[in-house]
C-alpha cells in the first residue's frame, strides 16, 4: 500500500469477479459455495478502494448471459444479492458509500430489484466512493438500449442525425454519469471482456490475475494499482510527446 501513488490513482476500477465456481470445485464444494466466498472479496475490495480514495468501483456481479446458467445457481445467486445487499447497506452507509447499478433492472426478481433500489435510495447522499454493481448487464444490451433512445429522439425531432457524436452515445449508457475505467481486472486467469463495458473501456489498462475471485483481497487490489501506475499510457501519442509537452 505504502507504494502506490496517491496522486495518480485510477478514479474509476472495473472488475470482472470471475472464478467462483472454480474455487469452490478446487475445494470440492458446490458453485455455491463458491459464490458466498466471493461475497468476502467483495467486501474486502470496497473497503481496500474506499480506504485508498478510488472514486468508482464497477463490479461485474451478474451477466446477461448467466441468466443461462441452470436454474438452481441463478435463484442461489439472486438470494445471495438481496441478503447480502439488505445486511451490508448499515456499513455502506458508515463507510459514506453511494450504491449504483447498471443492467438491465427489470430482469431481477422483484425482491432482488426492491432490496437494490431501497439500498440505493439509503445509500444516496454519501459522498464517498460509488459502488457500481453490474447486475442483469451486458455490453451489448447497453449500446442496444442508447441506439433505441437516440434513435427515438432523431424520430421525435428533438436530435438531428449530423449533430450525433461520441457524446451522444456516452451520454446515453447507463454509465453516462460516470468517468470511463483507466483500470479493468479481471480475476481467475480468463483473457476476455465478456461483453463488459465495451465502450467504456475503449482505452483502459487491462489487468489480468490467475487469483480465483473468492481468493482476491486488498493486497490484490493494491497490486493491480501498481501495476497500472507503471505503465505509460499514450493515447496514440509518441513517449516523446508525453515526456516534453511541447512536442504535443
Ligand atoms: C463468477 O464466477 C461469478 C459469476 C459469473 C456470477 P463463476 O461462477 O463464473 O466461476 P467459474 O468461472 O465457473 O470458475
Ligand atoms: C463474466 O463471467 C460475468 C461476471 C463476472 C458476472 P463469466 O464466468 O460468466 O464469463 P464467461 O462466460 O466465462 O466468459
Ligand atoms: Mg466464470
Amino acid at each position: 500500500m505504502s507504494n502506490i501513488d496517491k496522486s495518480k490513482l485510477p478514479s474509476h476500477i472495473a472488475i470482472i469477479m470471475d472464478g467462483n465456481g472454480r474455487w469452490a470445485k478446487n475445494k470440492g464444494k458446490a458453485r455455491v459455495f463458491g459464490h458466498k466466498n466471493g461475497v468476502e472479496s467483495v467486501r474486502q475490495v470496497t473497503e481496500g478502494a474506499a480506504e485508498l480514495g478510488i472514486q468508482h468501483l464497477t463490479l461485474y456481479a451478474f451477466s446477461t448471459e448467466n441468466w443461462n446458467r441452470p436454474k438452481a445457481e441463478v435463484t442461489a445467486l439472486m438470494t445471495l444479492l438481496v441478503t447480502t445487499i439488505s445486511k451490508e447497506t448499515k456499513t455502506l452507509n458508515k463507510n459514506n458509500i453511494r450504491l449504483h447499478a447498471i443492467g438491465n433492472l427489470d430482469n431481477l426478481p422483484n425482491l432482488a430489484k426492491k432490496e437494490l433500489l431501497s439500498s440505493i435510495e439509503k445509500t444516496s447522499n454519501n459522498t464517498g466512493l460509488n459502488l457500481i454493481l453490474a447486475l442483469s448487464y451486458s455490453s451489448k444490451w447497453e449500446i442496444t438500449q442508447a441506439m433505441k433512445t437516440i434513435a427515438n429522439k432523431v424520430k421525435n425531432g428533438e436530435l438531428n442525425p449530423e449533430e450525433i457524436n461520441e457524446g451522444t452515445i456516452q451520454s446515453n449508457l447507463c454509465t453516462a454519469q460516470f468517468p470511463d475505467p483507466e483500470l479493468l481486472i479481471r480475476t481467475s486467469g480468463e483473457h476476455r471482456i465478456s461483453n463488459f463495458l465495451l465502450w467504456q473501456i475503449a482505452y483502459s489498462e487491462l489487468y489480468f490475475t490467475p487469483t480465483l475471485w473468492p481468493d482476491f483481497r486488498k493486497a490484490d487490489l493494491e497490486e493491480a494499482i501498481l501495476s497500472y501506475q507503471q505503465r505509460e499510457r499514450r493515447f496514440g501519442k509518441t513517449s516523446e510527446q508525453l515526456e516534453t509537452p511541447t512536442n504535443a
